[in-house]
């Protein structure tokens, strides 16, 4: 399976915070937004990920990820020059998806929880048409929400309803066949002039191949889209680092734990950050693994 986070977007809602830089390169308490994104397709089992940004900011997301050898994976970049929406992304990841099932995560969209991994590797392994993962949310005229039948099957999306069908919003993470880049051409521009990524879905929604897969109540979902938002997902991250000493999103450790690079390799990634509490932390991280973690060693 291909992956692809897409990075792009004006980010006006965070102005000026994002004038001169790009939203997936602001932190999240200790590490920048784009690594939960890029942890969520390892988690998955994908190595061959696409990230596609703005002109301005491809170079700055090269300088913090490379080609991502160093953790196992291999990383390329295109570029989106204006955001004319999110259905593009299979469109310019034509040639990097070649056919093959892909899974497309928005590169402002966290993700974490115990049972995350499991979830979205059964999805993947049994996918047919799309998946689509939803979360139950509480005002759900702010996103695309899943409208079901009284057997519980899909029977449409519907973008910012009015009228809420259900409380069930449909995440920014999509797994998708190998027809996707090819439906995706076919969508013309909504109202607003933007490539719905909801056209796509619903695409294989009428055609009864797209399945939505809920979130457990353990997983956790936030788009850092507004500075509430961001905030708040900042304040989560510390919270859960602080209190349970686990650091979502780390890639460094979600590499170890998949098996694409070994705990040396880890060990030497964390001394790289610098002396920093996250890089102490890979390197504590690579130790337990290793097995020769002793509580109360300084990493
Ligand atoms: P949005 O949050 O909808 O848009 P934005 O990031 O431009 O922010 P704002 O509304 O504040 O101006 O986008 C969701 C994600 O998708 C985000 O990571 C940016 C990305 N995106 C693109 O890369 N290209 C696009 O054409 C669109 C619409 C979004």
């Amino acid at each position: 399976m291909r992956g692809i986070i897409l990075a792009g977007g004006r980010g006006t809602r965070l102005h000026p915070v994002t004038r001169a830089t790009s939203k997936q390169l602001l932190p999240v308490y200790d590490k920048p937004v784009i690594y939960y994104p890029l942890s969520v397709l390892m988690l998955i089992g994908i190595r061959e990920i696409l990230i596609i940004c703005t002109p301005e900011a491809v170079s700055g997301f090269r300088s913090l990820l490379g080609d991502g050898r160093h953790l196992g994976i291999s990383i390329s970049y295109e570029t989106q020059e204006e955001p004319r929406g999110i259905a593009e992304a299979l469109v310019i990841g034509e040639r990097h998806i070649d056919g093959e099932p892909c899974a497309l995560v928005l590169g402002d969209n966290l993700f974490y929880g115990p049972t995350l991994g499991r979830t979205l590797r059964d999805a993947a392994d049994s996918l047919e048409g799309c998946v689509l993962f939803g979360k139950e949310v509480a005002d759900p005229q702010r996103f695309g929400i899943a409208e079901f039948d009284a057997s519980g099957n899909l029977v449409s999306i519907e973008e910012k309803p009015a009228y809420p069908r259900s409380k069930h919003a449909v995440t920014g993470l999509y797994l998708y066949d190998g027809r996707a880049s090819r439906i995706a051409a076919d969508v013309r521009p909504s109202p607003r002039g933007e490539l719905e990524i909801t056209d796509v879905n619903q695409a294989y929604v009428e055609e009864g191949s797209a399945r939505f897969v809920p979130l457990g109540d353990d997983c956790t979902w936030i788009d850092v889209g507004t500075e509430e938002s961001l905030f708040d997902a900042g304040d989560r991250v510390r919270r859960l680092a602080q209190e349970h000493g686990v650091r979502v999103g780390c890639v460094e450790q979600v590499a170890l734990e998949m098996g694409f690079i070994d705990a040396d390799e880890c060990s030497r990634l964390g001394r790289e950050s610098g002396d920093s509490p996250y890089g102490r932390y890979v390197v504590d991280v690579a130790r337990s693994l290793n097995g020769t973690y002793r509580e109360g060693e300084s990493p």
